[in-house]
């Protein structure tokens, strides 16, 4: 009977997990913060996705971790860097598993900043041009949405721009349009090695206090040419995503991030709370909340739980 009236309903389906893909061959490394995800080579990535698509998980999300960063993320939007390999890969052997490509510059510089640094500070038009360029090599490489997570004014319009002027006006853009400058990250970047190695990124990202402000973010996005929108992080900002899902009739994403992942783990492995329990009411709290999907480092464990 609770089933009948169940008004949420959560499946592998509606999980995006996301994947890290570092240099090599047969690496399979997994990440102390967040036990159960790796940081993997190609071969190991492809060899994950095949099994990602029998479970019936709703998609991939691909970061990556260059051989070897510059100030200028010249990685980023290498035709034959890692991501582009690691899209053809998987695209060569399960080309009907979801592929979106993280967009963004941090794992590609240096300095570990999302954009280009002038007086010390992140360059948002220049920023613009690499973003692009990185968008584009995606879509010539097969991916089938691009989801810019940089959160610099005006990027969606210019990725939509160059995806269209390079022939991919099909390409959908998933944007993090309420990004916020979370504490929430921290293990992400120990697994795509992206800590900045000064500041924070309080100038683009936004303050935890803000709601408002968010849905202005949003509609800026979406007049640009966003396909679809997320909210990131996810369960400490349900209101953000029902703020959201109340305002904009698009498709509405919401990151349970590093964080959230990493906390759940650590209290699981201590005996505190109920692992799988916690993994379903969290998701579902974020798909009650107004979430069409969500990315989740948990997308396995869903399929094991409601597949
Ligand atoms: C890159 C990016 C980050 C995350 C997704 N894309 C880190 C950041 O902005 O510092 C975080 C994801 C997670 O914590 O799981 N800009
Ligand atoms: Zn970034």
């Amino acid at each position: 009977m609770r089933a009948l009236v169940r008004e949420t309903h959560l499946e592998p389906g509606d999980c995006i997990f996301p994947l890290f893909i570092c240099p090599g061959e047969g690496v399979k490394k997994e990440i102390g913060s967040m036990p159960g995800n790796y940081q993997m080579s190609v071969d190991e990535t492809v060899r994950e996705c095949v099994q990602l698509q029998s479970l019936g998980v709703g998609g991939v999300i691909l970061f990556g971790l260059p051989p070897s960063k510059d100030e200028e993320a010249t990685g980023a939007y290498d035709e034959h860097g890692i991501v582009q390999e690691g899209i053809r890969a998987i695209k060569r052997a399960v080309p009907e598993l979801l592929v979106i490509t993280d967009v963004c510059n941090c794992e590609y510089t240096s300095h570990g900043h999302c954009g280009k640094i002038i007086d010390n500070d992140v360059d948002n038009d220049i920023t613009l041009d690499w973003l692009a360029k990185s968008a584009v090599s995606h879509a010539r490489a097969g991916a089938d949405i691009v989801a810019p997570s940089d959160m610099m004014d005006g990027r969606v319009g210019a990725i939509r721009k160059g995806l269209d002027d390079a022939g991919f006006a099909k390409v959908p853009i998933l944007s993090y349009a309420a990004k916020y400058a979370s504490a929430y990250y921290g293990p992400f970047r120990e697994a795509a090695d992206s800590a900045p190695q000064f500041g924070d990124r309080r100038s683009y990202q936004m303050d935890a206090a803000n709601g408002r402000e968010a849905m202005r973010e949003i509609e800026l996005d979406l007049q640009e040419g966003a396909d679809m929108i997320m909210v990131k992080p996810a369960g400490p900002y349900l209101d953000i995503i029902r703020m959201a899902r109340d305002r904009f009739d698009v498709p509405l994403s919401a990151y349970q991030v590093s964080g959230e992942f990493s906390m759940i783990m650590a209290a699981a492995r201590n005996g505190w709370i109920d692992l799988d329990r916690v993994i379903i009411e969290s998701l579902t709290s974020i798909r009650r909340a107004g979430a069409d999907f969500v990315l989740t480092y948990f997308a396995k464990d869903v399929a094991r739980l409601v597949g």
